[in-house]
């Protein structure tokens, strides 16, 4: 534990210095550290079972040993500059400091999810379609927060609203022929709004039919279909029906899957499909349908088109969530063997959240001791003489008023559920917020601004003790005291609070039992 947590520290210090090296020194250090074994990615594994990926997109990783080019692109409200992500070496991780430096101070977009099979089918931003207009929106690159086997990474947060497309696919299957999909989606961000999807849709952004679709669909919709419990629940979409098995509406053996990350199958050939799932954590996949095309008329055989769509159904309806981290489209019909093998291959790319949780449950009570030499008796508290938030010593002969100032419920975050909140525990509604980099309590107004200020992700400490709390909307700042006073900061910066002295120890906090 202490250990890991010291590689952490040295690595993200060797990333710091990368960036002030110039980033590709820093790629290279880190580059030749890994790049002793030959990697194998879930397209190296599909190519065994002579089911090629023709589309492998991922903001997290590299899908093949070999990849070494971009991920995916951002762009930056600032000044619209954009920037392309790559890996931290060939076959490996995101280099997500890249994306955090270039976004510092900003926010940022995914304009772009390359695709890794060089068929150059790239998911960009959804044009408007028959059931809404466009172009849809592009996801904020930092709301879907994950670490892989230790590296940072950002998946694909995708709003009501939020929709990729490629209407000009290579490689694609169409009409009758055979083809695999699998995705890592986040089973705790989902909704019933159409259509959670990803994978092979019409070229026009229209409904043209039954059958002109092939998509893994993700979510609790009831609309066509839905297995046991309450959903999530992973379908097929092919079109005019979202299929849990070979009836129209339910079916008995699709259950509720919503692991915090969860590995969804679909797979599709001549009068022959199939759904499959797991947790993208641990363990292997089971099989939840296996069989011939639904008893509906219009899907034997399919008449599918070959454009991929994801976060949004073939006619661009548009109201679905969901999180999408990584995914394929193969060229034939995988065998249920090959995907198991990239189910072991999803598992040991080691997906976890961001969370250090040190006792950070949603609904639970805590209090945050600063542990900077000085003001170890000091909690971070509001009081009554403004709205701002202060740290003071608080002790058991303390007032009850000063207990409860210095007492906050941890709430899944405002901005992204994988990291908190913080209400007050004596001013219900008033979150912890930062304002021109200052923290305040408030009243959540309801803005996405809002719930960006109010969301912090937390990490193993800066300084080695306690807990980090990462600014989601600026993550080089890091919750902080300074002078007394709390603060988003980054460690040197424009104001005061920036201050490079004691910044580690500053923005470092042992979540405490609660005085209230
Ligand atoms: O099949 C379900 C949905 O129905 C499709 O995604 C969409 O094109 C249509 O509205
Ligand atoms: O605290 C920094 C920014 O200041 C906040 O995001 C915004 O609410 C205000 O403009």
């Amino acid at each position: 534990m202490l250990l890991t947590s010291h590689l952490r520290r040295a690595r993200r210090k060797l990333l710091a210095a990368a960036t002030i090296l110039g980033l590709t020194a820093g790629v290279s250090l880190v580059a030749s550290a890994q790049s002793r074994a030959a990697v194998t990615d879930p397209c190296d594994i599909y190519a065994s079972g002579n089911t090629p990926c023709v589309a492998a997109h991922s903001t997290t990783r590299a899908l093949y040993g070999s990849y070494s080019g971009s991920l995916y692109q951002v762009r930056r409200a600032s000044d619209s500059a954009t920037a392309n992500i790559g890996v931290l070496s060939a076959g490996g991780y995101a280099n997500a400091a890249a994306q955090d430096s270039f976004c510092a101070g900003t926010s940022c977009v995914i304009t772009v999810i390359y695709d890794q099979s060089g068929h150059g089918n790239n998911l960009t931003q959804a044009p408007a379609g028959g059931a809404a207009g466009g172009p849809d929106n592009l996801a904020n690159a930092i709301a879907a927060p994950t670490v892989l086997n230790g590296h940072a990474a950002y998946g694909v947060f995708v709003a009501p609203g939020t929709g990729y497309r490629n209407d000009h696919t290579s490689g694609i299957a169409t009409g009758d022929q055979a083809e695999g999909e699998y995705a890592v989606f986040d089973g705790t961000h989902v909704n019933g709004g159409c259509c959670f999807d990803y994978g092979n849709a019409e070229t026009s952004n229209n409904d043209t039919g039954n059958g002109h679709m092939e998509a893994i669909y993700f979510g609790t919709s009831k609309t066509w279909g839905y297995g046991t419990g309450t959903g999530p629940w992973i379908m097929a979409d092919l079109e005019n029906g979202l299929f849990s098995g070979v009836n129209a509406g339910y079916n008995a053996n699709d259950p509720t899957i919503n692991h915090r990350f969860t590995t969804a199958v679909v797979k599709g050939g001549p009068n022959q499909w199939s759904i499959r799932g797991g947790d993208a954590q641990s363990g292997s996949l089971s099989t939840f349908y296996n069989g011939t095309r639904p008893n509906v008329s219009g899907y034997n055989p399919m008449h599918k088109e070959g454009a991929i769509i994801l976060g949004i159904g073939g006619d661009n309806s548009k109201g679905s969530a969901g999180t999408f981290y990584e995914g394929v489209m193969t060229s034939g019909y995988p065998s249920d063997a090959t995907e198991n093998s990239v189910q072991a291959n999803i598992v040991a790319a080691g997906y976890t959240t961001s969370s250090n949780t040190g006792g950070l449950t949603p609904g639970s009570r805590i209090s945050l001791r600063a542990t900077t030499s000085c003001c170890t008796t000091d909690y971070i508290r509001h009081d009554d003489a403004d709205t701002k938030a202060v740290i003071s010593s608080i002790s058991s002969g303390s007032s009850a008023t000063d207990k409860a100032d210095a007492t906050w419920i941890v709430r899944a975050g405002l901005a992204n559920s994988s990291c908190v909140s913080f209400e007050s525990a004596n001013d219900s509604g008033q979150f912890l917020r930062h304002y021109n980099f200052e923290l305040y309590i408030a009243s959540n107004d309801g803005t996405s601004l809002f719930a960006q200020d109010a969301t912090f992700c937390p990490q193993p400490g800066n300084s080695g003790q306690g807990t980090s709390f990462q600014s989601v909307n600026y993550p080089t700042k890091y919750l902080r005291h300074y002078a007394y006073t709390v603060y988003i900061a980054s460690d040197g910066g424009s104001n005061a609070w920036d201050s490079t002295n004691l910044w580690s120890d500053d923005t470092s906090w042992a979540v405490s039992p609660p005085w209230a």
